[in-house]
């Protein structure tokens, strides 16, 4: 018999401990199950999770290592550490100029044909360090784990050449080695094409299929291939192409598509298997059916609707019915969306997709946890489980999309390990 575990960490007396426990994705009418144990209790031995239950029951089965942590709630809502599955995280300068350009009535696509945009984030890029890029990239990290993210994936696409891409993947592989956040590397060479490609983008996606994707798989820099599969960036035969090159060399599918325009991106994402498409804004019948059936995730983006001052927001409803798997993220990037808080934008999946909080809270757990393909590691709480875990400063867990534009995280727990403690809850022992 192996020695039995001792806890390293207990949180007690939790008013609601969402565990979400049950299927993995939810779909439909699951997305509402949180597996729910109110007066919880939940112990870990290391970064994995020892026990859940009731909190008498709990401290009834573990025994406590020496130093061990314990946390009591005093009734609060604990969580599974948020899954935030989609960011551009790693820029050289934000852009709140051409956010006032749009205030003045410039649209996105304007100011990206004038050659601003995501070509300005790559000029600003190329010529910043390594070392610039990491410290700016580590405070987004700092933020976003401060309101409750414990795994984020995190793209390129602001290099847009081999040196530059690589450069971007690296301040990341180097992040995800030293801040406690877990980091999923995306290549996202096909973000746009740069300014010195602009009269033979044949040559650029030459450049991606036959360099930068070979290049990015030999070193293991990610895990995934990301595309901006859009009107005036890459089409869909383009897109097609490129993303069947990445797959070959062995990196799983993510596009960025029908955000603007409605192309049949969805469509090619769920042909291709892509285990995420994102954005969706303009999705078809056709393009929700083909996603049900092949259980690709649809990363909902609230937050650029909202930042690019839309009316429009994706269908969120609509795919819940037909079952789309549905994840939410804040698309942290410097153009159009510039937000590392992860319930802002549960806030508006409420209010502008009539998510109902169980649904978002599932969106940001099981389900993104299955758009970065870990859906058997993380989201959930329970035995066995990697123990990040969030208590927050509410006794309802609807107070999340409710009390907006405020951070309630109290503390962030990762493989663990506290790391954020905000003190709004006082005895620590
Ligand atoms: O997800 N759509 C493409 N990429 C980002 C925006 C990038 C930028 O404007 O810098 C997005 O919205
Ligand atoms: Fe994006």
């Amino acid at each position: 018999m192996p020695p039995e575990k001792k806890a390293t960490i207990l949180i007690k007396n939790i008013g609601q401990l969402i565990t979400m426990q049950g299927p993995v994705p939810r779909v439909g009418k699951s997305m509402r199950d949180l597996g729910i144990i109110e007066n919880g209790g939940i112990a870990a031995a290391g970064e994995e999770i020892l026990a859940v239950g009731s909190s008498d029951e709990v401290q009834g089965r573990v025994s406590l290592a020496e130093g061990c942590t314990v946390i009591d709630a005093e009734g609060a809502v604990v969580t599974p550490g948020l899954i935030d599955p989609h960011t551009h995280p790693v820029f050289a300068r934000t852009r709140e100029k051409e956010f006032e350009m749009r205030l003045e009535g410039a649209t996105y696509q304007e100011i990206a044909r004038a050659g601003g945009g995501i070509r300005s984030s790559v000029r600003d890029l190329r010529e910043t360090s390594s070392a610039d890029l990491t410290a700016n990239t580590h405070k987004r990290l700092d933020m976003l784990l401060s309101h409750g993210v414990t795994t984020v994936e995190g793209k390129s696409g602001y290099g847009l050449s081999t040196e530059s891409e690589i450069k971007s993947l690296r301040v990341l592989r180097d992040l995800d080695a030293v801040h406690p956040m877990d980091i999923v590397p995306t290549f996202l060479g096909a973000h746009e094409v740069p300014d010195e490609y602009r009269d033979k983008r044949e040559e650029y996606i030459s450049l991606l299929i036959e360099e930068m994707i070979p290049a990015v798989v030999k070193d293991n820099l990610a895990e995934f291939s990301d595309i901006f599969c859009e009107e005036e960036v890459f089409d869909i035969e383009e897109s097609r192409r490129i993303q069947t090159a990445a797959a070959k060399a062995g990196l799983k599918l993510k596009f960025h598509a029908e955000e603007l325009a409605s192309t049949g991106g969805a469509e090619l994402a769920a042909d291709l298997k892509a285990v995420s498409a994102d954005h969706l804004v303009y999705i078809s019948e056709a393009g929700m059916k083909a996603m049900a059936a092949s259980g690709t995730v649809a990363v909902l983006l609230p937050g650029t609707t909202f930042s690019l001052g839309g009316k429009q927001y994706a269908p969120a409803r609509n795919m819940i019915e037909r079952g789309v798997v549905v994840s939410l993220s804040t698309d942290c990037n410097p153009g159009s969306s510039f937000s590392e808080s992860l319930p802002m934008i549960i806030s508006l999946a409420a209010v502008q997709m009539r998510l109902t909080a169980a649904e978002a809270l599932s969106a940001v757990t099981v389900n993104a946890a299955v758009a970065l393909d870990r859906g058997d590691k993380i989201g959930q709480l329970a035995a066995g489980r990697q123990a990040d875990m969030v208590v927050w400063d509410m006794a309802d867990y609807r107070e999340l999309p409710y009390h907006y534009g405020v951070n309630l995280v109290s503390r962030v727990v990762k493989r663990g390990k506290p790391v954020v403690n905000r003190r709004i809850l006082g005895n620590v022992s």
